[in-house]
């Protein structure tokens, strides 16, 4: 049966990358229909929001979403451009959000002395509580007394599934080692619900390492030793902070593609760059649609056509280790349609 693939381009640079990926799905022929909704913050000035109101249901039908990205502060403001894709991950429980850093062939890194795959590890991000909550309020708005509270909440049942995720990648990979990120030495509910919560999960894989790290160490071993990592589990915001560092020391974040996962498919998943809108270049063809491609490789291996998803992957590294094609990221002068030609020419 064909997939059926929803493509929600978005803002700024997303409809460039997003038109690279769409290439990709043609050329390896997929069995699927794609639907494209434009969907971006022009529809602010005339409806308010950024997506149509029921455009939760109107996704709910597809198997897959694939994503540019969302934000443009000239049309609408940026807490409410992103809100569709906040609501997607928590009204689709999509609560895992996957995103590897790899050091692939022919990528520079800012940290020396690092040779391809070094870096190779994976950020389990916790994707639908923690930080990221609409619980709390403004008070005495614009006085002396004004007060603002933000409210994150941690759920067992949250915080259990996340971290039995990551043991379960751990569990399919070399090293086979989960490093947990908090800051329970200071947040002494939530994260020290959160560290009993992993012994308690541990104890099912003893063939798992775990390692507890404090957000501030891990994000300076991000830099300092990132070849020391294998699978991440984090919160919402540390995963969200963590993997823009573990993106730049594996390329940039031109190269980093995420999933944003409902296992249980009973809804559908959401694809996505982790990257932004980038209004400093959109419409210029100069974005690098590399994250938006191996987004594309991450939702086709999730619809079940791992041969297809291994295919994709490899015509990229061929492509970066070619080095001739080249976004201005990457110190060339191609253009995001001819990063895209190339791939798909490698195909
Ligand atoms: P950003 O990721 O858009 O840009 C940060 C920097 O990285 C910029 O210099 C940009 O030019 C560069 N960059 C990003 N993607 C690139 C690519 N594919 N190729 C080459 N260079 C690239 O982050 P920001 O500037 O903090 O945010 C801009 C807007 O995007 C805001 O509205 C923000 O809320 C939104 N945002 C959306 C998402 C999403 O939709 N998933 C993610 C992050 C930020
Ligand atoms: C990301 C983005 C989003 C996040 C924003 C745009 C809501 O930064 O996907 O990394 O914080 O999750
Ligand atoms: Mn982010």
């Amino acid at each position: 049966m064909a997939y059926k693939i929803a493509l929600y381009p978005g803002d700024g640079i997303g409809p460039e990358v997003v038109a690279e990926a769409e290439k990709v799905i043609k050329k390896v022929k997929l069995d699927c229909t794609t639907t494209k909704f434009d969907w971006n913050s022009s529809l602010y000035a005339k409806i308010g929001h950024c997506a149509p109101e029921d455009f939760i249901e109107q996704l709910r039908g597809f198997d897959a979403i694939l994503l540019g990205a969302l934000g443009n502060k000239d049309k609408a403001p940026e807490h409410v451009a992103v809100e569709p894709l906040l609501m997607m991950r928590k009204n689709f429980d999509q609560y895992v959000n996957i995103r590897p850093s790899v050091l692939l062939p022919g990528v520079g890194t800012p940290l020396k002395d690092k040779k391809e795959f070094d870096i190779d590890l994976v950020c389990i991000r916790e994707n639908t509580e923690g930080e990221y909550t609409t619980l709390g309020g403004r008070h005495y708005v614009g006085t002396q007394q004004e007060c603002a509270m933000q409210i994150n909440y941690f759920t067992r049942i949250g915080v259990e599934r996340i971290i039995r995720y990551a043991f379960e990648t751990a569990k399919k990979r070399v090293k086979k080692h989960v490093t947990s990120i908090t800051k329970s030495n200071v947040l002494k509910y939530s994260m020290v619900m959160w560290d009993e919560i992993l012994e308690e999960v541990a104890a099912d894989y003893p063939d798992i390492k775990y390692t507890k790290m404090y957000v501030d160490a891990a994000a300076m071993n991000l830099v300092r030793c990132p070849e020391t990592f294998d699978v991440i589990v984090a919160s919402n915001l540390f995963g969200d902070i963590l993997t823009d560092i573990s993106a730049i020391v594996t390329g940039g974040i031109g190269f980093a593609g995420s999933a944003n996962l409902n296992p249980t498919r009973e809804m559908p998943s959401m694809f996505e760059p982790v990257h932004g809108s980038a209004p400093d270049i959109a419409g210029q063809q100069k974005a690098n649609p590399i994250a938006a491609i191996m987004s594309c490789a991450m939702m086709i291996e999730f619809l079940g056509e791992k041969e297809i998803a291994k295919k994709i992957e490899a015509a990229v590294i061929e492509h970066l280790k070619d080095d001739k094609v080249k976004t201005p990221d990457r110190g060339g002068n191609n253009k995001t349609s001819e990063v895209g030609d190339d791939i798909v020419a490698r195909l």
